[in-house]
C-alpha cells in the first residue's frame, strides 16, 4: 500500500488548478442511464472513485469513450441492471444507478452500501421517495430491488436533508409519468450541476439549488454535452493550506461563491482572501485567530471540510468548539492529529481544539478521504516529517495531490509499496 512521507515547514507559494468536482460528476456519469446515445462530459476528474463508477456503469452495459478530462458515454445498450456488492462496497455512491435504472429499465437491484467508516449512513430516504413513486421495492440477500412499470410522480418530503438521495430521485422523476415535488431536498451546488445536465438532456426542472424542486416527467431524453463544476472541497483544501503554512497561493479554475462558509470563516481567522469569479488568491502568515464551526448542509459549512479546518485550528491561538451535525462517527482523524502534538478532546458530537504553537511530524493513518486530507495539511505545517499511510483513501477524491502540492513547493512524496 501507497505511503505518503511530508516533510513540513515550506511555506506553500505559487499557483494551482482546480480539477473537476467528484461529487458533481458521480452523479452525472450516472444520468449517462436515463439516455440512449451519446453524451459528452468535459472535465471529469482523474480519481479512483471516478474509475469505481466507471467500472460500475461499464457493467451494466454503458460504453465510454474517454480523452483527456472528457468523457463520452453511452448507454443505448443497458445488458443487465445489477450493482454488485464487490463495486458498492468500496464506493457508496453506486446507489446513485438506483433511481436511473428504475426510470429507464423499470427494474434494478444494488447491493446496499452498508456501514462505513462515517457513521451508519443507511439509504432509507431513497427507498421511501422510490416507493412513494410507486416502486415496489424488496430487501433480499443486501440487495436493493426496485421495480416499476413507469414511476409515477409524487410529492415527496425528505425527513433530513440528503445531497445522494435528492439526487438519485431528481433522476428518477425525469422519466416519471407526471410531476414530482422534492421538498427539503438539499441544496448543494453539484445537485445544480446534476438539474443543469438533465434539463441538456430534455428534463423539465425548477428550483434546483433550493430546497423545493419540482421535476415534470417527459417520455424520453437525449443526449447532452456538459461541463462538470470545480470541486469545492479540494479548493478548500488549498485555501486552508495556504494558511496553514504561511503561504500565498493562487488558486484558479474554482468557483469560491460555492465557499462562502469556509471563506467567512478563514476571514476570522486572519487568513486574507482574494476572490474573483474563478480564481482566489489566499495570504497566509498573519497569527492566526481561533474559530468555531458547525458543520451544516449547503449553504452552511460543509462536513468534507470539517477535518481539514481541525487541522487548521491545532495550531490556532486559543479555543476551537467544532460541532459535526451531519454525521456521526467522523471525528477519527482527531487521535491521529493528537500523536503529532494537538490537544483536542472530543465531547459527544464537538470536538474541542486548543491551539498549540507547532504540530511535529509522526507516523499516522488515513481512516477515510478528507480526514488523509486533514493530516497531510497537518503535516504541512508541522515541524518534521510525517509518513501517511493507506494513502488509497486520499485517491478516491483528490486528483494528483502530492503533485498539486510539490508544484507548490512542498516536501511531499508517494512511496509505493
Ligand atoms: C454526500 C457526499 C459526501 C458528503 C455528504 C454530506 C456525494 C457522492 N457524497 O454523501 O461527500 O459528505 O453528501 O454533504 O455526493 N441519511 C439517512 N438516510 C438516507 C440518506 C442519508 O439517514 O437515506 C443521513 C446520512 O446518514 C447522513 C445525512 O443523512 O447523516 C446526510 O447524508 P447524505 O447527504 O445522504 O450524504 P451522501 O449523499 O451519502
Amino acid at each position: 500500500m501507497d505511503k505518503m512521507v511530508i516533510v513540513g515547514g515550506k511555506r506553500l507559494e505559487g499557483e494551482v488548478r482546480i480539477s473537476g468536482a467528484k461529487n458533481a460528476a458521480l452523479p452525472i456519469m450516472a444520468s449517462a442511464l436515463l439516455v440512449d446515445g451519446w453524451n459528452t462530459f468535459h472535465n471529469i476528474p482523474d480519481l479512483l472513485d471516478i474509475t469505481t463508477i466507471k467500472k460500475l456503469l461499464k457493467s451494466l452495459g454503458v460504453t465510454m469513450e474517454a480523452e483527456g478530462e472528457t468523457l463520452r458515454m453511452n448507454a443505448g445498450q443497458i445488458t443487465q441492471c445489477e450493482a454488485s456488492y464487490d463495486l458498492v462496497r468500496t464506493m457508496r455512491a453506486s446507489i446513485l444507478v438506483l433511481g436511473p435504472l428504475v426510470a429507464r429499465m423499470g427494474e434494478a437491484r444494488v447491493s446496499l452500501p452498508g456501514g462505513c467508516a462515517i457513521g451508519a449512513r443507511p439509504v432509507n430516504l431513497h427507498i421511501k421517495a422510490l416507493q412513494e413513486m410507486g416502486a415496489e421495492v424488496t430487501l433480499k440477500d443486501g440487495y436493493v430491488e426496485a421495480k416499476a412499470a413507469r414511476l409515477k410522480g409524487a410529492e415527496i418530503y425528505f425527513d433530513l436533508s440528503t445531497v445522494t438521495g435528492t439526487e438519485n430521485i431528481m433522476m428518477a422523476a425525469t422519466l416519471a409519468k407526471g410531476t414530482t415535488v422534492l421538498k427539503n431536498a438539499a441544496r448543494e451546488p453539484e445537485i445544480v450541476n446534476l438539474a443543469e445536465v438533465l434539463i441538456g438532456m430534455g428534463a423539465r426542472i425548477q428550483g434546483a439549488g433550493s430546497d423545493v424542486i419540482v421535476i415534470e416527467g417527459v417520455e424520453r431524453l437525449h443526449p447532452v454535452e456538459a461541463a462538470v463544476i470545480p470541486d469545492r472541497i479540494e479548493a478548500g483544501t488549498f485555501l486552508i493550506a495556504a494558511g496553514i503554512t504561511g503561504g500565498d497561493i493562487r488558486i484558479r479554475d474554482c468557483n469560491p461563491a460555492h465557499l462562502d462558509a469556509l471563506l467567512a470563516r478563514l476571514k476570522d481567522t486572519g487568513i486574507s482572501v482574494k476572490a474573483t469569479a474563478d480564481s482566489m488568491r489566499v495570504k497566509g502568515g498573519r497569527a492566526l485567530r481561533s474559530v468555531d464551526v458547525k458543520t451544516l448542509p449547503y449553504p452552511g459549512f460543509p462536513t468534507d471540510l470539517q477535518a481539514q479546518i481541525m487541522a487548521l485550528m491545532t495550531v490556532a491561538n486559543g479555543l476551537s468548539v467544532i460541532t459535526e451535525t451531519v454525521f456521526e462517527n467522523r471525528f477519527m482523524h482527531v487521535s491521529e492529529m493528537v500523536r503529532m502534538g494537538a490537544d483536542i478532546v472530543i465531547e459527544g458530537k464537538s470536538a474541542i481544539v486548543r491551539g498549540v504553537p507547532k504540530l511535529h511530524g509522526a507516523p499516522v493513518m488515513a481512516t477515510d478521504l478528507r480526514a488523509s486530507a486533514s493530516l497531510i495539511l497537518a503535516a504541512l505545517g508541522a515541524e518534521g516529517t510525517t509518513t501517511l499511510s493507506r494513502v488509497y483513501h486520499i485517491d478516491r477524491g483528490y486528483q494528483k495531490i502530492e503533485e498539486k502540492f510539490s508544484a507548490l513547493g512542498a516536501d511531499i512524496r508517494r512511496i509505493s509499496g
